[in-house]
């Protein structure tokens, strides 16, 4: 079977966390398997940039440096092997993050984003740049993102960003969605936990990888 890799995103607390395992739960059950990975992080060295990237004060261009970083590690040592092998491949953010984060969130300017891109997702032997085949967002109002949030475990570097900076965020994947809507599936997150995980499966069945 041919490798599959599908990309999760939003803004921190639309809720995504779930509903990956449980799709990870649904594909193993139909005889797939399945790498479940994140972004920042994903292997040993791209965890300790994660960990620094979440925590450390730094301006936009070092964290988009780190975080392309981790990602090309994350890239060779985890995600193309697996694809190679056959694998699902479900990553808990991927790129869109960063244009969302560094980019509108952060301000750092989008053509240097391209670029690196452009260089970390380069595939051998073609033109083409390694992009997850379907990237589920789950898309919710930053007021109510923050109200899941507050009391939830400490907030990390990003989570105790202001409202507008979420805003800016949640623009930046609808701008994302816009310039390659084949890829994304855009998920209502403020509907019912239950509501949201049928269409998340749905989104999956759509594209033929679930029955
Ligand atoms: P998140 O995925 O929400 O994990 P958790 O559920 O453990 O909090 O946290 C990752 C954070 O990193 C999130 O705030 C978004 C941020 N981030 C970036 O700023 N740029 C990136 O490129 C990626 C992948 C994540």
């Amino acid at each position: 079977m041919a490798g599959l890799f599908i990309s999760f995103e939003g803004i921190d607390g639309a809720g995504k966390s779930t509903h990956i395992e449980g799709l990870a739960q649904a594909l193993r059950a139909q005889g797939r398997t399945v790498t479940l990975t994140r972004e920042p992080g994903g292997t040993p060295l791209a965890e300790k940039l994660r960990t620094l990237v979440l925590n450390d004060p730094m301006d936009a261009m070092t964290e988009a440096l780190l975080v392309f970083a981790a990602r090309r590690d994350h890239l060779q040592q985890l995600i193309e092997p697996a694809l190679a092998r056959g694998d699902v491949v479900l990553c808990d953010r991927f790129t869109d993050a960063t244009y969302a984060y560094q980019g509108s969130g952060r301000g750092f300017d989008a053509q240097v984003l391209r670029v690196l891109e452009a260089w970390v997702q380069a595939m051998p032997a073609s033109t083409a740049l390694r992009q997850p085949d379907l990237t589920v967002w789950f898309d919710l109002d930053p007021a109510i993102a923050a109200r899941r949030l507050t009391g939830a475990r400490a907030p990390d570097k990003f989570e105790a960003q202001p409202a507008d900076f979420f805003r800016r965020v949640a623009q930046g994947y609808a701008q994302r969605m816009a310039q390659d809507p084949q890829r994304f599936a855009r998920i209502d997150a403020a509907q019912s936990r239950e509501a949201v995980w049928q269409d998340a499966l749905q989104a999956v069945k759509n594209r033929g990888w679930l029955t």
